[in-house]
């Protein structure tokens, strides 16, 4: 089990940016979009410097370049130029509204998965997770991860514009435009530093973000506590610190960002002028063919300037990109997986030499257990704190798997059940009921949408809660919630047999379901499980004597090991 989940998070490791291959489409239809449009400004920015030529000298516009020749009156061409600019800068948008629509889509796709992988992977996984990262990963970063698929359709786009209009340039003035093509060449290789650099950085950044968002949420959680033991100074100083190096690395990554095509335009600004020195001295040629030229290479030092910052955008974008992969591949490699048989109730559930380890060679929580719980009664499991019981009960579960051994349900290996069928047919109550923002009835349904409203009400009921629905402004529909405070927790946790009452499993398995209660409350919870355990198997883990003495049968456990099964008298 352990070896192929690594094979397959190994498989799946390939470089970050071929993973755009579905969106080729895309990128390919903006990019053929954006050379029309640059066609089109070459074609208008030559108009233009022909038209300035007639400006002294007035008559037909004659324009020669390559097999294009045209004739136009000192209007027309000025007519046209404009028109071709302006369909440019449409052309433009529209190539932009593409690779904008995919962002928007793959962010969209990139949540939707992290939430389907993190709910799809199994609950060894899910409690190892620390939440400002779930949080941090599905928000912010799915969103920045975005950004790379518009930079690189952006500097596509940039290249070929650039290319067309140094071309255009080129047929103009070949002297001129090679100087400016091998120097801006150049020049991108002199600032590839800078971009290991912000890619560093921004990785930084990334991974600061990730652990302000575990500091925030640990600080939200454990509001209570934080102010009763004094740690709002320490909680406050560590976000101040995260928050200034998260500032201080973003800053150097923003000014490398923006430096580069700074460079690059002054740059290529100083090298133009050089060529053009240099071009005037050694060709006669028209004014047209110099400032056409010209102005094609000015248009195309911003294309160059937008393909520089490309390599620092990437770099800056890329660790998100990079996390958000890695999520999705820990996800798949983690997946629950469930059979298909279906299971219409437990009677039996046999433990055949059970083990199980946390950590991959570390020591057993549960070591070599072997025995058979059946339908109806209630079997009491005890044992010291750590002796491994809530371990078992989650094997019971199936919310982990045995390491060795297996765990048969009615005969059949428990992981053979299908999902659905399997979540229907058990049930758990957690030491403390947590609830969920939502009204006492959703609370009890608990995202079961076929739960029936008189299925709750006799959950309620049975837990003695009749009182509470009374004294609820609203009844079955108050708002309750971990936030809010009309519930004590007694009534917590009664809410959170209800919800296990309501699903009518015939397995039922409660960790310390009664520790934190008061005894009215306990005898409540007693009273509906003891009905409960008339027709179903019920496995309750206690330390209460008085809960003991409901049991049919006591199952010890002693460091991991069965230590004694015994019959209650
Ligand atoms: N999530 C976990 N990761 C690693 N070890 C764990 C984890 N949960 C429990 N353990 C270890 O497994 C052993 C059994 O724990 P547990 O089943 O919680 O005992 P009990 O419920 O009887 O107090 C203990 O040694 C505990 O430290
Ligand atoms: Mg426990």
């Amino acid at each position: 089990m352990l070896s192929r989940r690594r094979d397959r998070s190994q498989r799946g490791k390939r470089s970050s940016l071929t993973h755009f291959r579905r969106e080729w489409k895309v990128v390919f239809a903006s990019a053929l979009i954006a050379s029309i449009s640059a066609t089109a400004e070459a074609g208008g920015l030559v108009l233009i410097a022909a038209a300035a030529e007639q400006i002294g000298t007035p008559g037909a516009v004659e324009l020669e370049m390559g097999p294009l020749a045209l004739d136009l009156t000192f209007v027309q061409s000025l007519v046209i130029s404009a028109l071709l600019i302006a369909a440019s800068g449409a052309g433009r948008v529209l190539a932009n509204y593409l690779t904008i629509r995919k962002r928007a889509a793959l962010t969209r796709r990139w949540r939707t998965q992290l939430v389907g992988g993190f709910l799809a992977s199994d609950f060894a996984h899910q409690s190892e997770k620390r939440r400002g990262e779930v949080l941090e990963t599905a928000g912010q970063h799915a969103a920045a991860a975005g950004h790379v698929l518009e930079i690189l359709a952006n500097a596509l786009n940039s290249f070929l514009s650039m290319l067309i209009l140094v071309a255009g340039a080129y047929a103009l003035d070949p002297v001129v435009a090679t100087i400016l093509l091998v120097g801006g060449a150049g020049l991108l290789l002199v600032l590839r530093p800078m971009t290991k650099r912000a890619k560093r950085l921004s990785a930084r950044v990334a991974s600061i973000d990730v652990e302000f968002g575990n500091h925030l949420d640990e600080m939200v959680r454990m509001a209570k506590d934080i102010e009763v033991f004094g740690g709002s100074r320490w909680f406050g100083r560590k976000a101040a610190v995260l928050a200034r190096e998260s500032a201080t690395t973003s800053q150097k990554v923003f000014l490398l960002n923006r430096s580069a095509p700074v460079i690059y335009q002054v740059f290529g600004l100083l090298l133009l002028l050089g060529a053009l020195a240099i071009s005037s001295t050694i060709n006669a040629t028209s004014i047209t063919a110099i400032g056409g030229s010209a102005l094609l290479l000015l248009r195309g030092i911003s294309y160059g300037q937008q393909l520089s910052s490309f390599q620092q955008n990437i770099a800056r974008w890329t660790p998100y990109l990079e996390n958000v992969l890695h999520q999705l591949e820990v996800y798949e490699a983690r997946t629950n997986e469930f059979g298909r048989l279906e299971i219409a109730s437990v009677e039996t559930i046999e433990f055949d030499s059970v083990s199980y380890t946390y950590d991959e060679g570390g020591s057993e929580a549960i070591l070599d257990i072997s025995v058979v719980v059946k339908r109806p009664g209630i079997t009491g499991l005890v044992g010291a704190s750590g002796s491994g019981k809530s371990t078992l009960a989650q094997l019971i579960l199936r919310l982990r798997r045995p390491t060795t051994g297996s765990i048969l349900v009615n005969g059949i290996d428990s992981a053979e059940f299908a999902a659905e069928s399997w979540r229907r047919t058990v049930s758990f109550v957690p030491q403390e009921a947590e609830l969920i923002h939502g009204t006492l009835t959703e609370n009890v349904a608990f995202f079961r949408e076929w739960v029936t409203e008189a299925e709750v009400r006799a959950a309620i009921e049975a837990v003695g809660l009749s009182d509470l629905v009374e004294s609820l402004e609203e009844g079955f529909d108050t708002i309750i919630g971990p936030s809010l405070r009309q519930v004590s927790g007694g009534q917590k946790q009664r809410i959170g047999i209800a919800r296990a009452l309501v699903g009518r499993p015939s397995l039922f398995v409660l960790d310390e379901p009664t520790s934190a209660l008061d005894d009215e409350s306990e005898a409540w919870v007693m009273k509906a499980i003891r009905s409960l355990s008339e027709t179903c198997a019920v496995i309750i883990i206690t330390h209460r004597a008085s809960t003991r003495s409901h049991c049919d049968i006591l199952i010890r456990l002693e460091n991991g090991r069965l230590s004694s099964i015994d019959p209650v008298s």
